[in-house]
């Protein structure tokens, strides 16, 4: 161990995520190496004991953690400041963790109607099956938060920018909400990432990432996180432990490394990102632009209050329905059509009939996932290229 090794907290933004660097092996490696071992070796049957009771400080299993999960996370706490983490194999298996291990039957969820659509599958079709209910709000309204909320509501859920419409809802205030009935406030801050906003220092109890976006940035590997105070944190490690979503430990190490470099490609994402905004709010050929940064965004001050900057999406309708948004898709020649999103590759999505399809055209209705809307995760490419991409297709 070197007397840097051991971080101290005060370490701000970019520092933590390049320097918290928390286990070295011993050969005075400069990064940290993938710890590829399913399991780790005990000197001896009495430090093996202490280690599973506690007493000791150490790996164990890589089910439970891994140097390069445990500094993905000591990083990732360091930047959204909150006091403990843990790491799973997706964003969805970090969704499941925090409800199914903090949620009992009896429980009640309120959450916000304009979430990514697995997670609506987990609130609407999983959850019940254990007795937890719920209700869903539109979250624009702040009125029924406050309506929703029942004795028995446990938590409250909701992202916020939004996917895919880029909603915004006011943490502070709705943090005033939770925190007088007791209620845990958890946030997918996946879109904004912990370099746009940090809904703990907000007052968010939760903080969840899908590590798959804009933290890998790549598009290679897929990951997860649950942030939070330890006695909350604790509960959802009893829970991921036992049941197993646990992030490989090569995932981890690129995560990890990922971090150093995502101030930087956010400040890229989200400039490129207004570009096109401003651009396609230009363009008579779209029926409106949905961008947190723009003027005729709903709740574009609270944007400003609690984001440093929009974020790297950018969703709009095209006219001509379902097939006027298909028929852009199918037009473009260098952006990519996936379901995935904060790559350095542009991605456009048709969440209709993609990530959505899965909600019916009432429900997609009452989210504002019309038939036209697009949703562009804007890449690193040179801007002159996701432009002229964009205006060939329309
Ligand atoms: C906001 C949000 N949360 C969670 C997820 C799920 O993440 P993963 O694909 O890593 O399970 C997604 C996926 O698109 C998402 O957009």
């Amino acid at each position: 161990m070197s007397k840097k090794d051991n971080i101290p907290r005060e370490y701000r933004g970019d520092t933590a995520a390049i320097r918290a660097q928390m286990k070295r092996s011993g050969h005075r490696e400069h990064s940290q190496p993938v710890y590829l071992t399913s399991s780790f070796v005990f000197e001896s049957a009495e430090q093996a004991r202490d280690t599973f009771t506690g007493e000791l400080e150490g790996q164990i299993y890589s089910r439970y953690n891994n140097p390069g999960t445990d500094e993905f996370i000591e990083k990732l706490c360091l930047l959204e400041g909150t006091e403990d983490g843990l790491s799973t194999s997706s964003g969805m298996a970090a969704i499941f963790g925090a409800l199914a291990s903090l949620l009992r039957s009896g429980d009640h969820i309120v959450a916000s109607r304009s979430i990514f659509g697995s997670t609506l599958q987990i609130i609407s079709n999983i959850l019940p099956r254990w007795g937890i209910s719920f209700s869903y709000v539109d979250s624009r309204d702040f009125r029924q938060w406050e309506e929703a909320l029942r004795p028995e509501t446990k938590m409250v859920f909701l992202e916020t920018p939004s996917n895919p419409c880029l909603d915004i809802i006011d943490l502070e205030k709705l943090s005033e909400l939770t925190k007088t009935r007791g209620i845990i406030l958890a946030v997918d801050n996946t879109f904004a990432t912990p370099v746009l906003q940090n809904p703990a220092r907000l007052g968010a109890d939760l903080v969840i990432h899908s590590a798959t976006k804009f933290i890998d940035g790549q598009g290679r590997v897929l990951g997860g996180a649950i942030l939070g105070p330890e006695n909350l944190i604790e509960e959802a490690r009893f829970f991921t432990r036992q049941t197993g979503p646990a992030l490989s430990p090569f995932n981890g190490w690129v995560l990890s490394k990922s971090l150093e470099t995502l101030s930087l490609r956010m400040d890229r994402h989200c400039s490129s990102a207004r570009t096109v905004a401003d651009h396609l709010e230009s363009r008579r050929k779209i029926n409106y632009v949905l961008y947190p940064e723009l003027d005729s965004h709903f709740n574009r001050e609270i944007a400003e209050k609690q984001m440093k900057k929009g974020g790297g999406l950018v969703s709009f309708e095209v006219p001509g329905g379902s097939r006027g948004a298909m028929d852009f898709l199918n037009r473009l020649k260098m952006i990519s059509i996936s379901s995935n999103l904060g790559d350095s590759r542009s991605i456009a999505t048709h969440p209709a009939t993609t990530t959505h399809a899965r909600l019916t055209e009432e429900e997609r209705a009452a989210v504002g996932v019309t038939p036209g809307l697009i949703r562009l995760s804007v890449g690193l490419e040179e801007i002159e290229d996701i432009l002229e991409d964009i205006d060939q297709a329309l």
